[in-house]
């Protein structure tokens, strides 16, 4: 365990991904993913390419270069094998297109060191399956078919009940306290972590890629 007090904020701080997919039939789907620190945006994702743009200038830190690069391929990856999974089970159960599903996952850092962590996920505005980081399980939010064919799909794959729970658990946590180190010096400055959420810069999404990031 470390020995130096670790950056902890003042207050609790969440910080969440959102994900949204729009699947209009079974060979098209749209996906917007971004970070936010509060209600601070940090990161953007847009999967035609699957890039992370920084959109803070404290956003990249916390992961390697390589780590960033290894995280843009997981979720290339993982979202390809979520689509096809879907598109699959959609098919199966007679349910029509076009749909959307929401992801929000994160965690909460509390002034007291302990973190709280959460992963759901929505279909067309409705909850449909939340994780529950503790016991690693897939919990249905309703009772149709297709949503309980999704939850034992869910809980069938270890692999990715454990790959959440380290994400959620470790690396979320840890990119918090990364931030609030490395952000507090830009967003303090006579300010609280509350004003900065007010602070909501607009860049040009070309400014932040990927590519200033490794050049
Ligand atoms: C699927 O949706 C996309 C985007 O709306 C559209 O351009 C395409 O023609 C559709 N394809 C089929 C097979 O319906
Ligand atoms: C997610 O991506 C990682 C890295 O590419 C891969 O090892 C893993 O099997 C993928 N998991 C799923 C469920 O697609
Ligand atoms: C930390 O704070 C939270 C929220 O105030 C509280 O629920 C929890 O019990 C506290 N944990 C410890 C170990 O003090």
């Amino acid at each position: 365990l470390p020995t130096s007090s670790p950056p902890v904020p003042p207050e609790s701080l969440t910080l969440r991904l959102l994900q949204t997919i729009i699947f209009h039939n079974a060979s098209s789907t749209d996906m917007q993913g971004m970070a936010l620190l509060g209600d601070l945006e940090t990161h953007s994702l847009d999967c035609s390419t699957c890039k992370v743009r920084f959109l803070q200038p404290w956003a990249q830190q916390g992961l390697t270069p390589k780590q960033w690069q290894d995280l843009e391929k997981l979720i290339y990856n993982n979202l390809s094998n979520f689509i096809r999974m879907v598109n699959i089970l959609v098919q199966e159960e007679g349910e029509g297109y076009p749909f959307v599903t929401q992801f929000t996952e994160g965690c909460e850092l509390l002034p007291n060191g302990t973190s709280r962590r959460f992963c759901d996920a929505g279909m067309n505005g409705e909850d449909f399956v939340s994780f529950e980081t503790d016991s690693g399980k897939w919990v249905a939010r309703r009772g149709d078919k297709l949503t309980l064919k999704a939850q034992e799909i869910l809980n069938y794959n270890q692999v990715v009940a454990i790959t959440l729970q380290f994400l959620l658990r470790m690396t979320c946590v840890n990119q918090i306290k990364s931030f609030v180190q490395h952000g507090k010096e830009s967003l303090e400055r006579g300010q609280n972590w509350g004003l900065a959420r007010t602070a909501r810069p607009t860049p040009d999404p070309g400014e932040w890629s990927w590519a200033w990031l490794v050049s």
